[in-house]
């Protein structure tokens, strides 16, 4: 069987398109799975999702890297912190966030530090994060971390919001709390509207020139009057005006 069959098999088993991802790297990392699972081929590996939901989900899981931590690209928390909520939370009474591939959920819970450490009340604002696999959003609502994910963490901020146990750290409920995890897949389900600020951070890295741009599209079509798109620090857009966008700061966009 050809790869480009097996693509087009695989998404009538499992709801993910995978001719939206570099396919290159999706082709190595399902011969690895193939390879890992003594599957010999794609006949083989389709079989195996047909038969097993447990297959399923790590062909998912293998499929996107769930990579997160607190605080990545601290200079860009910096802006956010110093200058654009003050800036938001002075204009509006209640503040719409989403981050759109969430992972694990540090990104979502540094946003609701920096609230807390602003003395922002959650009841200011919604903190939507989501993420296409089901697993690492259960992870998410756990909140325990290992140091690879803390290593920016600044000394008061990790004493101050996490509880050291064997060998992981408890994040704190109350900067738990405000975030709101649920599943949503970005190349097939419809997004929210009037977002004050995305966070869309170093997912687009796996998607084709055709997909991102079509994301960034309803990502921007999902903002707010003004609205701001927060993208990863390799990631940034040559032409941000064809997504009536505009650079106002390193990785932000703000809508025209
Ligand atoms: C490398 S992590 C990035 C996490 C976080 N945004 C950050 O920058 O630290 C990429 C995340 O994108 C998610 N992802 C991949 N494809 C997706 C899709 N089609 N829809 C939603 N999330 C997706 C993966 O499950 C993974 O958790």
């Amino acid at each position: 069987m050809k790869f480009s069959d097996f693509k087009n098999k695989v998404s009538t088993i499992i709801n993910v398109d995978l001719s939206s991802y570099k396919e290159q790297r999706v082709e190595r990392r399902i011969n690895n799975l193939i390879a890992k699972n003594n599957l010999k081929n794609y006949e083989g590996c389709l079989k195996r999702l047909k038969e097993s939901k447990e297959f399923q989900r790590e062909f998912l899981e293998h499929m996107t890297i769930n990579t997160s931590e607190f605080f990545r690209n601290p200079m860009n928390y910096k802006h956010l912190q110093e200058v654009l909520f003050p800036k938001l939370f002075a204009k509006k009474q209640k503040v719409k966030i989403w981050s759109a591939a969430s992972s694990n959920g540090c990104e979502a819970y540094t946003l609701s530090i920096i609230l807390k450490e602003l003395g922002i009340s959650p009841s200011r604002y919604q903190l939507k994060a989501t993420d296409i696999d089901p697993s690492i959003l259960e992870e998410a609502r756990e909140g325990t971390y290992s140091n690879n994910a803390l290593k920016r963490v600044p000394k008061d901020i990790l004493s101050k919001y996490f509880t050291k146990k064997d060998n992981y750290y408890q994040l704190d409920k109350k900067i738990m709390a405000p975030v709101e995890f649920s599943k949503l897949n970005l190349l097939k389900d419809s997004y929210d509207k009037n977002i004050d600020l995305i966070l869309c951070r170093n997912v687009f890295i796996y998607f084709t020139k055709e997909t991102k741009e079509q994301l960034t599209t309803k990502l921007s079509n999902s903002l707010a009057k003004d609205g701001i798109l927060f993208l990863g620090n390799t990631e940034y857009l040559l032409q941000p005006e064809k997504f009536n966008l505009k650079k106002i700061y390193n990785s932000f966009y703000q809508k025209i």
